[in-house]
């Protein structure tokens, strides 16, 4: 431990392989600029403009550029004066090799900004590919697992972030995903942070009720998974209770009416706030199953996540029941007469018919999961980086392959 003048301080370990806790220290960050509002990408040439672009790099995937939006976005930089670049070749759960490639075009264009639009795949995809040009090698060389923290150290190329889905918190985070044949890499970093972040809920008025689901279960992962995680956060825990709360209100609102642009912005709003607090506190067994799921049954994050968040919170009740209430209260249900353990059943039924109510499969067996996968999964949802800060620990390879069969 590191002595001051006055106090002894607990600190963060950067030598310690995936290293996350730490042991009472409150930080905060997320993406510098946040500009938020419905029609802002008419903005990005203009903040483009004060990071002193010349050559953007445009990272998206094909669905996007088919809506429109990666025009909109060249023709704005082109009223600023700014020439552009247009990567299109990010998959859903991408591949290392796709970012290796972006990386080499965005140097052989010499680029000088990478201005990445889409969902999360891409924005997280954006966020390696500036690694990679700085610092080299293959994303894998970034494992969290095998790597540490400060492994990304390098002040990268600058990124505006601007995501088409309420559901990720990409734009405002450390962490970037990426697949190496079937095993999801996580990355983390401080200098992986965007730049700038720009939500324009308007990009997801377009947005399909099936992506609305899965990607608005995944920010009310976040903010649930981040609210009793192990880190102390109580500024993220804001965060975490106003995303709840959003979410609750609006999402089957959004799912059953894209044009309902009240509650597109406010799930816009609430997956940037989740990010804002996943960001702090980390997120816990919901995602460390739900990786797996992605890599090798390549299974859509949000929809891994949806299915298995019931699961893992009647899990992790015997440690996180009191915080079960406060966000049973926070939604405004009617707890009256009910003990602790009842109300936290309450608020895990009323998670399941959310699902239900936004065509959220119950069970994983209707997506094509078999029994025979779950084996191969235990031990990578077991060390995952993400299950270090689940309340419940220690996470045991018969806990994860309760919480699979379960969802099963
Ligand atoms: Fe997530």
């Amino acid at each position: 431990m590191p002595v001051t003048d006055e106090i002894t301080l607990p600190f963060i370990d950067p030598t310690i392989k995936g290293q996350l806790l730490d042991k009472g220290i409150i930080s905060f960050s997320f993406a510098p600029q946040i500009v938020f509002g419905y029609g802002c990408l008419n903005r990005v040439g203009f903040l483009s403009l004060f990071l002193k672009t010349k050559n953007a790099f445009i990272v998206t995937d094909s669905e996007i550029e088919k809506l429109g939006f990666v025009n909109k976005v060249q023709k704005y930089l082109e009223l600023s004066g700014i020439k552009s670049n247009v990567f299109n070749e990010i998959e859903p759960n991408p591949q290392e090799e796709t970012v290796i490639k972006g990386a080499k075009e965005f140097k052989s264009t010499n680029s000088d900004t990478v201005i990445a639009i889409g969902g999360g795949s891409v924005l997280d995809s954006a966020k390696i590919i500036r690694l990679l040009v700085k610092q080299g090698g293959k994303p894998s060389d970034y494992n969290c697992k095998t790597s540490t923290i400060m492994a990304v150290h390098e002040m990268l190329p600058l990124q505006i972030s601007i995501p088409t889905t309420s559901g990720t918190g990409s734009e405002v985070s450390i962490v970037a995903m990426v697949t190496s044949g079937h095993e999801k890499v996580t990355i983390l970093g401080y200098p992986l942070i965007s730049t700038i972040a720009l939500v324009d809920p308007k990009l997801t008025m377009s947005c399909p009720p099936n992506l609305t689901a899965m990607c608005g279960m995944d920010a009310l992962t976040h903010a649930i998974e981040a609210f009793i995680s192990l880190r102390i956060n109580p500024v993220a825990d804001m965060f975490s209770l106003q995303a709840i709360t959003l979410i609750y209100q609006n999402l089957k609102k959004a799912y059953l009416n894209g044009q309902d642009v009240i509650a597109r912005i406010n799930m816009s709003l609430a997956a940037t706030v989740a990010g804002m607090a996943f960001n702090q506190k980390s997120v816990g067994l919901v995602h460390a199953c739900s990786h797996q799921l992605s890599g090798q049954c390549n299974l859509p994050h949000g929809l891994a996540n949806a299915i298995i968040l019931p699961h893992v919170l009647r899990v992790n009740k015997k440690v996180s029941m009191s915080q079960y209430v406060t966000l049973a209260t926070a939604l405004g249900l009617d707890l009256t007469k009910l003990s602790d353990d009842e109300a936290s059943e309450r608020f895990i039924l009323e998670i399941e018919k959310l699902n239900k109510e936004i065509g959220i499969p119950e069970k994983l067996a209707e997506c094509g999961v078999k029994e025979s996968d779950i084996a191969a999964m235990i031990p990578n949802a077991t060390s995952d980086i993400s299950a270090i800060t689940n309340p419940l620990q220690p996470v045991t390879k018969e806990m994860v392959e309760s919480v699979y069969r379960a969802a099963l």
